[in-house]
């Protein structure tokens, strides 16, 4: 049993700085949960408090059935990975590997199997008579997840640990640490994870679910698809996906039935089941670039705006195209096949574009909390 319970957890560090303001959540026995959000939210606070690095100033953590807030790291059954790795450099990697094994004071014959079985795993069997400077970034990497995986902790930490690396790497070590986290469950060693990261690839990509933080509070902790499909705020919807959602000021009036959006200077039809059922009259209309079109048609439901195209950026299967209308950029996402004539115009051409307000979320423009889902 290790599940992971943060009850009104808050940390004011000894400059009087509250970073962490009374946070709570449940994060599932075996479960994987990233915690993601931009420089200085607290992600490396929380997580090195679970780890019992850095002192709880209020509430409760929970780790299995105990309560660990007093608990010293060794004690509480988590091992935490770090961005640098933290590797000791004048031990080979069998010995980083068993060095805190035989602290434990564990049976010599023990720690070999313990360290034979992570190589294995994680394939590094042929380096582990070489030093840490005779590796590469990525195999550090795996050595640093290694030295976790020997300690068999119920709950394992890490803190951004591809950040290190280059592109492709960072791609191939993120299907290898979720692939491992299967592979733990499946051999009878189920394990949580808590991943911290300040990529939102790596969040979507990785988490189950996903805790998205700012300022040492939490802005939603939902799945992937509930955070792209219903972010809970404007931070939210802003911060998922790439490139960012359009956040366009509008005025909403419904008149019954039917229902008016006012934005750019135009106005387009709504189905009011489309709509909140609140009635608020200014609003943050987001819009996925997906849902942008450049190709005129007569569909319904779409408002169709002159712009003027700033620029594009070529992506391979896709093109991101830049509008602007009066002061305000618009993005949209094309599939590469359905370029039409926007392929070969260029900076300053007129193009008529069209929001698809049916795909729209409609936020408080005041508190900038979704209107379907906050009530
Ligand atoms: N020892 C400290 N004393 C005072 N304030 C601190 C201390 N350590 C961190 N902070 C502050 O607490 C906040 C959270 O820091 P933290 O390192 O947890 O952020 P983070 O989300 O991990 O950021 P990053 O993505 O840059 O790693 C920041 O505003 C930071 O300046
Ligand atoms: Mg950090």
């Amino acid at each position: 049993m290790a599940s992971v319970t943060l009850n009104k957890i808050a940390k004011v560090y000894p400059n009087g700085f509250k970073a962490v303001h009374e946070i709570d959540f449940n994060i599932n026995d075996g479960e994987f949960v990233v915690l993601v959000g931009p420089s200085g939210c607290a992600k490396s606070t929380l997580l090195r408090m679970v780890a019992g690095l850095e002192s709880i100033t209020g509430g409760e953590l929970v780790i299995g059935d105990k309560v660990v807030n007093r608990l010293p790291p060794k004690d509480r059954g988590a091992a935490m990975v770090f961005q640098n790795y933290a590797l000791y450099p004048h031990m080979k990697v069998r010995d980083n590997l068993a060095f805190g094994l035989k602290l434990q004071g564990l049976p010599k014959p023990e720690v070999e199997a313990r360290v034979n079985d992570a190589a294995k795993l994680l394939e590094i069997e042929p380096l582990l008579d070489r030093y840490p400077r005779q590796l590469s970034g990525g195999q550090s990497q795996r050595v640093a997840v290694g030295r976790a995986i020997v300690k068999k902790p119920q709950v394992f930490l890490f803190d951004e640990p591809l950040s290190n690396l280059d592109a492709k790497l960072r791609a191939s070590m993120r299907v290898r640490i979720t692939e491992l986290h299967q592979q733990l469950k499946a051999a009878g060693q189920p394990c949580t994870v808590i991943y911290v990261t300040h990529d939102q690839v790596e969040a979507m990509t990785m988490g189950e679910r996903i805790c998205v933080l700012k300022e040492g509070r939490i802005q939603q902790f939902d799945t992937p698809s509930k955070l792209y499909n219903a972010p809970a705020n404007t931070f939210v919807a802003s911060f998922i996906g790439s490139p960012e959602m359009n956040m366009l000021d509008a005025t909403l009036s419904t008149n019954g039935e039917s229902a008016t959006a006012e934005l750019l200077g135009a106005s387009g039809a709504v189905r009011t089941s489309d709509l909140p059922a609140l009635a608020v009259a200014n609003v943050k209309l987001g819009l996925r670039p997906e849902n942008v079109l450049v190709n005129a048609s007569d569909e319904a439901g779409v408002l169709w705006l002159d712009s003027e195209l700033s620029h594009i950026e070529y992506m391979g299967s896709e093109l991101f195209a830049y509008f602007k209308v009066g002061a305000t950029t618009i993005t949209s996402r094309v599939p590469a096949n359905q370029a039409g004539e926007l392929a070969t115009q260029k900076r300053g051409d007129r193009v008529r574009i069209g929001l698809q307000l049916a795909q729209a979320h409609w936020f408080d423009a005041a508190s900038g909390n979704n209107l379907k889902t906050s009530h």
